[in-house]
């Protein structure tokens, strides 16, 4: 069976760390889309480690790590990132897996990526930068570079046509680069790259389901950054949904078992695009300062804001999700008032759906209040503060999903199973 994690905002909802705990459950741990615009926090032992590409099951012993088709790999930031997690005690080795079909980022889909941004001017998408949207346009365009394709003796001629095509196309942007150093970088690590285990993954993990093995599918960026549902055109290039888990691992729909869903206890968002609750105003920056809202991938403030109800619920039901873990609630510790929105109004008319378009022109977020809990939780037990419980209960209530796992804290070990 194949559990899938999954944030349901705009990212960085605290997937990693939820991973990275639930982990032991399972034997193969898979990311299924995106790349290293990723950026997925580990605390061990007090220690912080990023992930981008590698799944966050990489610090377990005896737990398979598998790079599924569907996510975009650039192999020097995944070589950067294999000695970052070497160097923080974990074993990179048999027990990381590659797709053959996973597709590769080239230096000049960095460079696309760039230059495309700056084109855009003030209407530019707030990309990491990491070349994702040029990577998927090539794979959608049926042009792009695969894992498999390093194993071929034509593999440098397929770069250099596919290069000289974007060069063709960075012709029509007013950006100046200097490829050589990056290429070089690049062709370099491309050797390294060949020391990973490389596999047919979609027959790799069907054969471990038919055996009996759990698998838990880790998402990246969240259900409102999805190529289809998400705040288009300020989103990413993948899949980010339950769907996007078959896809991008080669696994059939009723392989799926829970979906678990995340959020945090309020809302942030990196990166241009329309999001109706944000406090551009002090609470916003207390929000930000409490909850270090600065980017893992990129370090940019992150806007804040209160939890959007109608945009979970619409993420809720796209996912089918099963259940739901709630995190960084102890970010809201010193609010005396808390506000959720409940339903937004739509040219003045009220509803609790999600409309085609959130644009502040013509939505606004109409606010509930709640009562905080003011005092430190993180250290909880089983009991947790009433106020905290009120809070619980009245997002199970509008979200009608229940909430099993509440994260009180970065460390592993800060959270409460409900
Ligand atoms: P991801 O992309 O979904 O994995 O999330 P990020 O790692 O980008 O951002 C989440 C941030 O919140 C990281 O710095 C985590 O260490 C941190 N974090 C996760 N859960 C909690 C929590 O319950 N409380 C606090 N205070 N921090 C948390
Ligand atoms: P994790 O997995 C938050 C945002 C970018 C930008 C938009 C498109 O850590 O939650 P891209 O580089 O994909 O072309 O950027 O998506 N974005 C993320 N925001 N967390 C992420 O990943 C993100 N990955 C991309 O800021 O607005
Ligand atoms: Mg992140």
């Amino acid at each position: 069976m194949v559990d899938v994690l999954l944030g349901l905002q705009w990212g960085d909802e605290g997937k990693g760390k939820i991973v990275d705990y639930l982990a032991p459950n399972y034997q193969i741990v898979a990311r299924f889309q995106g790349g290293p615009n990723a950026g997925h926090t580990l605390y061990l032992d007090g220690k912080k480690v990023v992930l981008h590409t590698i799944p966050s099951g990489i610090f377990h012993k005896d737990i398979i790590n598998l790079i599924g088709n569907g996510v975009v790999i650039d192999p020097v930031t995944l070589q950067k990132e294999i000695s970052r997690v070497r160097e923080a005690g974990g074993t990179v080795g048999e027990n990381l897996l590659v797709s053959r079909k996973a597709h590769l980022i080239m230096p000049t889909h960095k460079i696309l990526d760039a230059a495309s941004e700056q084109a855009k001017g003030k209407k530019k998408i707030g990309s990491t930068l990491k070349g994702i949207g040029p990577a998927y346009m090539d794979k959608t365009g049926r042009n792009g570079l695969r894992v498999g394709d390093i194993e071929s003796n034509d593999f440098i001629k397929k770069y250099n046509s596919l290069k000289e095509k974007h060069l063709k196309l960075l012709s029509i942007y007013d950006y100046e680069f200097d490829l050589s150093d990056l290429e070089k970088e690049w062709l370099e690590s491309i050797e390294n790259l060949k020391k990973l285990n490389f596999v047919d993954s979609e027959f790799y993990i069907n054969q471990q389901i038919n055996a009996g093995k759990k698998v838990l599918a880790e998402g990246a960026q969240g259900s409102m950054l999805d190529i289809e549902f998400g705040t288009y055109p300020f989103v990413t290039s993948s899949n980010t949904l339950t769907s996007g888990a078959c896809q991008g691992l080669g696994i059939a729909p009723t392989k799926i078992g829970e979906v678990i869903g995340i959020s945090k206890a309020y809302c942030t968002r990196v990166g241009g695009g329309p999001f109706p609750t944000e406090l551009d105003n002090d609470e916003g920056q207390k929000l930000r300062d409490l909850g270090g809202e600065y980017g893992a991938t990129t370090g940019r403030p992150r806007r804040c804001g209160w939890i959007d109800l109608p945009a979970l619920r619409y993420a809720i039901m796209l996912n089918g999700v099963t259940q739901l873990v709630i995190t960084k609630a102890d970010i809201l510790n010193e609010f005396k008032t808390l506000k959720a929105c409940n339903t937004y109004l739509v040219n003045g008319k009220e509803t609790n759906d999600f409309p085609y378009s959130i644009n502040e022109n013509v939505i606004e977020a109409k606010f509930d209040e709640i009562e905080g809990w003011n005092c430190h939780i993180n250290h909880l037990s089983n009991e947790i503060p009433q106020k905290l419980g009120d809070y619980l209960k009245y997002l199970e209530e509008n979200l009608k999903t229940p909430i099993k796992i509440l994260s009180v804290g970065p460390n592993r070990e800060e959270l409460l199973e409900l």
